[in-house]
């Protein structure tokens, strides 16, 4: 019996394709600590986990059953990857499944500001009736910037565009633009010529802090600002200090440097307080869609890393896909990445007799990753290859 332990309340989906693949799901709504994790792994295939479970080398070094990780959330960080690559364990995500709540929740706050929403709904809360158009525009005919043309931000531009917007983006890589979307030459000609700023880079270790005074004072006066990228990209207190002075004329804030461990748990930042900004508790990503497309896409990737050794889209080993060749048994073979690897395991089959009807190798840094459809295997075969020393798992799937 294949088992799974899924953690930390996942989807229904994952639970649903996984059993439906024959394997035996136990859930448990919260995260286990490190022994805890040690002492439920034994027996268990695969292991499903949000962002709070953190599977460390020694929680790998005691799961000599576990075969696949599925990390159902984007980040991965809470994994010890290199570690699970060096036990042939996969680790998959789901790093496009809330794509489309993020630039939802964009676009909701980019009206939202430029019709100055968030202060008539304060003023009238507090009894005051301001109807008055001052202040207050169409997005249609504006122009949005978007700095990162990534996933999140090419979709937004596709849907602004269909507001009537008119999209500029910067991207440090080339990017096809969508739509009639155009490429600013720079950051800093992006910046002035746009009255919407909106931030979507990744979290790499070079944007820590790449938009602070300059690139705020470089954007044009009674323009608004967006960040639900990364917290540590922008300097918190030089936005305060925009909006505060009204060169700036609203914000929406979903990301922070420091962001409270637990819901309930208290938040500072000096944005509170200030008018037309739209502070969000890094939800940008959080929709009832978005946790249904991650339970699925991930237990997806499991199911068919279990029955097919599909390392398609993993974020740690080498990425092969091969369709099956009927009637074949399938060798999974994870090994060192060193000259000649698959020439031994191609001569240890045809010393014993076994054909190769299909094969597929790819390599990734230290590891390469060959997938062979074979005929018939004995166990002499699956020994000769386990004894190879380039060797790091070997299955038969
Ligand atoms: N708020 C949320 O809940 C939430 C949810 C999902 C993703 N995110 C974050 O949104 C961001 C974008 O996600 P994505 O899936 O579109 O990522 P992505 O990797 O597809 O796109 C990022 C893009 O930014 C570009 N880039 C990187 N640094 C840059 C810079 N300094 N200037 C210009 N371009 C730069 C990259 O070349 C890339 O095209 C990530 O930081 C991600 O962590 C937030």
């Amino acid at each position: 019996m294949v088992r799974a332990l899924l953690l930390e309340s996942l989807h229904p989906q994952a639970s649903t394709i996984l059993a439906g693949a024959g394997v035996t799901p136990v859930e448990h709504r919260g995260a286990l600590d490190e022994d805890e994790l040690v002492a439920a792994l034994a027996g268990v295939a695969v292991l499903g986990i949000r962002s709070k479970t953190q599977v460390t080398e020694r929680v790998l070094a005691h799961a000599p059953d576990l075969q696949a990780v599925g990390a159902f959330c984007i980040g991965t960080n809470q994994v010890d990857l290199e570690a699970a690559a060096a036990r042939g364990i996969p680790v998959f995500n789901a790093p496009f499944s809330n794509t489309r709540s993020v630039v939802e929740l964009a676009i909701a706050e980019i009206i939202a500001l430029t019709r100055r929403l968030t202060v008539k709904d304060t003023t009238l809360h507090a009894g005051v009736w301001d109807k008055s158009s001052e202040g207050s525009h169409e997005v249609r005919g504006r122009t949005l910037g978007i700095v990162g043309y990534g996933n999140i931000g090419s979709q937004l531009s596709v849907v602004a565009e269909a507001l009537g917007m008119s999209v500029l983006y910067y991207d440090t890589a080339e990017k096809l633009a969508l739509g009639n979307a155009r490429r600013a030459p720079d950051l800093e000609s992006l910046l002035r010529h746009s009255d919407v700023v909106t931030l979507h880079v990744d979290g790499r270790s070079g944007n820590a802090g790449f938009f602070g005074v300059e690139q705020l004072s470089a954007m044009r006066e009674g323009a608004i600002f967006l960040n639900l990228s990364r917290g540590f990209v922008l300097d918190h207190d030089a936005l305060a200090d925009a909006l505060a002075r009204g060169h700036l004329s609203g914000a929406a804030v979903d990301v922070f440097p420091h962001e409270p461990k637990a819901r309930g748990d208290a938040f500072t930042s000096p944005l509170r307080g200030l008018p037309n900004v739209i502070l969000t508790p890094h939800i940008g990503g959080s929709t009832e869609e978005a946790q249904e497309d991650i339970g699925r896409f991930v237990a997806t990737k499991l199911r068919d890393y279990l029955r097919t050794g599909s390392t398609s889209l993993s974020v740690n080993l080498p990425a092969v896909a091969l369709d099956r060749v009927p009637g074949t048994a399938r060798l999974a073979h994870l090994h060192h990445n060193v000259p000649g690897v698959l020439a031994t395991v191609n001569s240890v089959l045809a010393e014993h007799g076994v054909n190769v009807d299909g094969q597929l190798l790819t390599t990734r840094g230290a590891y390469g990753y060959a997938v062979t459809d074979v005929g018939a295997l004995t166990p002499a075969v699956l020994d000769a290859l386990r004894a190879m020393p380039e060797t790091v798992r070997l299955s038969v799937v």
